[in-house]
């Protein structure tokens, strides 16, 4: 199978975690575009989503999917996203695609994280993957001074990238993360930080794991 067929796999296998009459959270990236498109194929069973993203917004209408915004609902059943990395634990590394802040608001708004990823995202510790922060661009040089002294890693400018919040992405680079709860609450306490792409105090309830043996549930 290819990469994409696996992520199809895993994005498909979301499907039968739906519940009729729901509202939906709906992540970002190649894995949930799958997701999306199954989504599309029982768009008349839920009431509709809240879209973690500009570009999934885009998608989810284009497909007829009903769209709220978070401010208007008062519960989300179900959130379902991809993920850079993902442990043991079902701690992640997510914002590859730039739209942490409001998938993190989505993950903890939900009664049930399902995570969806192929087994190449499964890691035994955090931080190959390089970690993503949103920062207002005002602090962006104090604000990599801070992550090199508190981490230790190395972060780097995303460059062209303007988040759907107008504000840019530093990359932190040679992390090896142990303790990532301790680690979200650190870069967390830095003025001038949105949001670090640790969803460790948040992680998944279930993930759904693609390989070439079917899909694995962990929980
Ligand atoms: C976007 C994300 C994505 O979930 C993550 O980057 C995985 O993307 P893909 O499914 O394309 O591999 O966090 O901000």
């Amino acid at each position: 199978m290819t990469k994409d067929e696996l992520k199809k796999a895993a994005g498909w296998a979301a499907l039968k975690y739906i519940k009729s009459d729901t509202i939906i959270g709906v992540g970002t990236g190649s894995t949930t575009d799958h997701f999306i498109e199954a989504l599309a194929t029982i768009k008349n069973k839920i009431y509709g989503v809240v879209s973690s993203s500009e570009v999934s917004t885009a998608k989810l209408k284009n497909l007829g999917i009903f769209i709220f915004d978070l401010n208007d609902v008062n519960s989300l059943d179900i959130y379902v996203d991809g993920t850079d990395e993902i442990n043991i634990n079902l701690q992640m590394i997510k914002g590859g695609g730039a739209a942490l802040t409001r998938e993190k608001v989505l993950a903890s708004a939900a009664s049930k994280f399902i995570c969806i990823a192929d087994q190449s995202k499964k890691v035994e510790i955090l931080g190959n993957y390089p970690l993503p922060v949103e920062v207002i661009p005002m602090a962006y040089n104090f604000v990599a001074r801070k992550l090199v002294q508190l981490t230790h890693g190395l972060p780097k400018y995303r460059k062209g990238v303007v988040t759907d919040n107008g504000n840019i992405i530093l990359d932190i680079h040679n992390l090896k993360i142990i303790d990532a709860i301790a680690l979200e609450k650190i870069i967390n306490n830095i003025p001038g930080v949105v949001t670090v792409g640790l969803f460790a105090r948040r992680p998944a309830d279930i993930a759904l794991i693609s390989s070439e043996e079917g899909i694995t549930i962990l929980s």
